[in-house]
């Protein structure tokens, strides 16, 4: 029996999932579709807003890809309709809700399912396999790139929480899930130097963050809004015994020479090209947790954690000073 997927918000990463389930998981199908904006939709899906499509009979499973301040309601109510849940990053911006919306998922038995889609990377999928196979011995440091080509619109920026809830977000996710440990300490530094739309929406668009792990050991974020070259999404991790690490994944690799020096082919552009197959992956792991009634790999307590992490370096940069986190409190020194 195919699993039947109802899909809120049809946007950038929207289509992204909807493409993937249609027409690469012959185990699940798009029963229907919701978006504010009804030119969004295809023709030959049924739509309805959002509610209907929660309440519908036919609807299992909801895939939510609508703005972020949009998800915590769309979860509870799905919760609450009983149907599974496929949820981007991040769950909310506020702690408060994200906890108050976990406490409805665990009341109903549903599964919830968060799109870190970076654990799905085949990259970083072996650079963890390394770790968990004891390679890289005692994990002592991970450096985390992460660099976008180019802002995104005022209006994504000013409802995305900033940088950290929306951005590094992902990158919190990989340093907890590389490690597999829980951060104590979040200390982070950022400016605005790209102006543009960030400077507009009133963000910031370049940060270094240190995370210190509960036995010491550390992770190093390193973000940027505009990075002229493409999408840099690189990663490397150190140990007593050894280090291993993910380059950027290029269109082709050609190498040009000449007589004043060498070139290759820029990195690929951005997130639908560089995690194209990471989409694919994550969506085929929720449909199989939920056809086989197993836990889903990535659940609303990592949604929870990650954003804790954001929240701490964002208190960081605030008040220029480590933040502390014990359990799940974000807690100040
Ligand atoms: N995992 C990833 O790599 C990744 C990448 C991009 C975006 N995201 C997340 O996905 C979400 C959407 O981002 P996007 O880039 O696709 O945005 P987008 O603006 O391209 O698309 C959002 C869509 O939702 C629709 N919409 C707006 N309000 C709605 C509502 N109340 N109900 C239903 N539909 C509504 C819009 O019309 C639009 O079609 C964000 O939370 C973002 O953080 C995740």
């Amino acid at each position: 029996m195919q699993l039947k997927i109802g899909i809120i918000g049809l946007g950038r990463i929207g289509n992204i999932h909807y493409n993937n389930i249609r027409y690469h998981i012959p185990e699940a199908e798009v029963v229907m579709v919701s978006d504010v904006d009804k030119n969004r939709m295809p023709d030959d899906v049924p739509y309805g807003d959002a509610g209907t499509l929660i309440g519908h009979p036919d609807v299992e499973a909801v895939v939510i890809c609508s703005p972020t301040d949009t998800h915590a309601n769309y979860v509870a109510q799905c919760a609450r309709e009983g149907k599974h849940v496929f949820c981007e990053k991040p769950l909310d911006l506020s702690l408060a809700r994200i906890r108050e919306t976990l406490a409805v998922v665990r009341q109903h038995d549903i599964q919830l399912m968060l799109g870190f889609n970076r654990r799905f990377d085949a990259n970083f999928m072996k650079l963890k396999a390394l770790v968990d196979e004891g390679k890289i011995g005692d994990v002592q440091l991970v450096k985390i790139t992460s660099r976008d080509p180019a802002p995104p619109s005022v209006d994504y920026l000013k409802s995305s929480g900033g940088l950290f809830l929306d951005m590094t977000i992902h990158d919190f996710d990989m340093a907890r899930y590389v490690m597999g440990k829980e951060v104590k300490e979040v200390y982070a530094a950022a400016s605005a130097l790209t102006g543009g739309a960030v400077a507009e929406a009133d963000d910031i668009d370049t940060a270094v963050v240190t995370l210190k792990f509960e036995d010491g050991s550390m992770a190093v974020i390193d973000n940027s809004r505009k990075a002229v070259y493409g999408y840099d999404q690189r990663l490397e991790v150190f140990g007593s015994k050894g280090m291993a690490h993910v380059e950027n994944n290029k269109p082709d690799t050609h190498m040009y020479y000449n007589g004043e020096g060498a070139a290759s082919a820029l990195p690929l552009h951005f997130f639908m090209e560089r995690y194209t197959m990471s989409y694919l992956t994550e969506m085929k792991a929720f449909v199989k947790s939920v056809q086989g009634k197993q836990p889903v790999p990535v659940g609303g307590g990592d949604g929870l954690k990650a954003t804790m992490l954001a929240v701490a370096a964002q208190q960081s940069v605030e008040r220029n000073t480590p933040v502390t986190l014990v359990g799940e409190n974000v807690v100040h020194q």
